[in-house]
C-alpha cells in the first residue's frame, strides 16, 4: 500500500538546487518538516551556512553543498558529496534560476547566455550527474519552469526561451525514463512573492535588485503555496503541473484563442501594463 503524504518523504534524500533563498528555501523548510533529509545548494557560502544551522536547530537533517549549477564538474562533485554523506539520492528538484528584464532587441548577448546557462544547462548538469542514483532509488527529477514558458512575453524573451527549453527536455526525459521507475515532472510556477534582495539581469547583463526593473503591481503567489504544489506533485508523481489560475488561463487561451491572446498581450504592452 502507498504511504500517506505525511510519511512519504520521511528519510528520503532530496536535493534542491538553488535553495539558499526564495522558493527553494521555503521548499527546503517544508520538506524538512515532513522528515526528508534535505540537501541545500547555492553559491553563497554564508547564506548556505546560516540556513543549514537554522534548519539543524529545528531538528531537520540537512546538508549544504556549495556548487554552481552552470559548471558540470561542480555538479558532479555536488552529487558525489550527497552520496558520500547520505549514501543515496531520492529526489532532485532543479530550482536554481535567473530572471531578466528588457526588450529582446536591446539585450546584451550575455543576458541570453547567462539565462540559458542557469535555467537550462543548470538543470541539465545536475540531472546528468544525479540520474544513476535516482534510477537506483526509482526516485523523482523535477524541473521548475514558469508560466513564462507557456507563452513568449514581452520584456522576458531570454527567460521565456530558457524556461520553454525545459519543456522539451522534460518531455524527452519522460519518454526515455518510461519503465525505469523514475518519475519526471515539470511545474509551471506563476509570479511568486520574492524574498527581499532577489536580483535579476537588466538589459546590459548587470545583476540588479528586482524592484529596480519590475515597477508594475502584480498579484504574487505566496512561496509557501508554490512549495506545497511542488510537494504534492512529488508525492503524486505527476508529470505536468500548472497550479495557478493565471497559468491555466494562459494555457487555455493560447490553445483555443491564440490570436486573441496575442492581441491582449499587444494591447497590454501598448498601455504600458507589461
Ligand atoms: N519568483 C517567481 O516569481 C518565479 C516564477 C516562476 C518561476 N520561478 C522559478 O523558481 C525558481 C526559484 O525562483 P526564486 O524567485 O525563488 O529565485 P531567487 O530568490 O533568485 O533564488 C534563486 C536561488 O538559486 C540560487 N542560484 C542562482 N544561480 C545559481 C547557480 N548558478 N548555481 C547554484 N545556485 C544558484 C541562488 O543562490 P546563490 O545566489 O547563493 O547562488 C538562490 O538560492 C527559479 O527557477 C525561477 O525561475 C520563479
Amino acid at each position: 500500500m502507498r504511504k500517506k503524504e505525511s510519511t512519504y518523504f520521511r528519510n528520503k534524500v532530496v536535493l534542491i538546487t538553488g535553495s539558499s533563498r526564495g522558493i527553494g528555501k521555503t521548499l527546503a523548510w517544508q520538506l524538512g518538516k515532513t522528515g526528508a533529509r534535505v540537501v541545500l545548494n547555492g553559491r553563497s557560502p554564508e547564506r548556505l551556512k546560516n540556513l543549514e544551522e537554522e534548519m539543524r536547530g529545528e531538528q531537520v537533517e540537512v546538508k549544504g553543498v556549495l556548487a554552481d549549477v552552470t559548471n558540470p564538474d561542480e555538479c558532479t562533485r555536488m552529487i558525489r558529496e550527497v552520496i558520500d554523506h547520505f549514501g543515496r539520492l531520492d529526489m532532485l528538484v532543479n530550482m536554481a534560476g535567473l530572471s531578466m528584464r528588457g526588450e529582446a532587441a536591446d539585450l546584451h548577448p550575455d543576458v541570453y547566455r547567462m539565462t540559458m546557462e542557469t535555467n537550462y544547462l543548470g538543470s541539465v548538469y545536475p540531472t546528468l550527474a544525479a540520474l544513476p542514483h535516482i534510477r537506483a532509488t526509482r526516485g523523482s527529477i523535477l524541473f521548475i519552469s514558469s508560466v513564462s514558458a507557456l507563452m513568449g512575453f514581452p520584456q522576458f524573451s531570454a527567460y521565456c526561451a530558457s524556461k520553454m527549453s525545459l519543456t522539451a527536455l522534460a518531455e524527452s526525459y519522460r519518454l526515455e525514463m518510461t519503465g525505469t521507475g523514475v518519475h519526471i515532472g515539470i511545474i509551471y510556477v506563476s509570479f511568486t512573492e520574492n524574498e527581499r534582495g532577489k536580483t535579476v539581469l537588466d538589459a546590459r547583463s548587470r545583476l540588479v535588485r528586482k524592484e529596480e526593473v519590475y515597477k508594475g503591481k502584480m498579484d504574487y503567489v505566496p512561496r509557501e503555496k508554490v512549495a506545497r504544489s511542488i510537494i504534492r506533485q512529488l508525492y503524486r508523481r505527476r508529470y505536468r503541473v500548472n497550479p495557478s489560475f493565471y497559468g491555466k488561463f494562459l494555457s487555455f487561451m493560447k490553445r483555443f484563442f491564440p490570436r486573441l491572446s496575442f492581441a491582449i498581450l499587444h494591447m497590454a504592452r501598448r498601455k504600458g501594463i507589461i
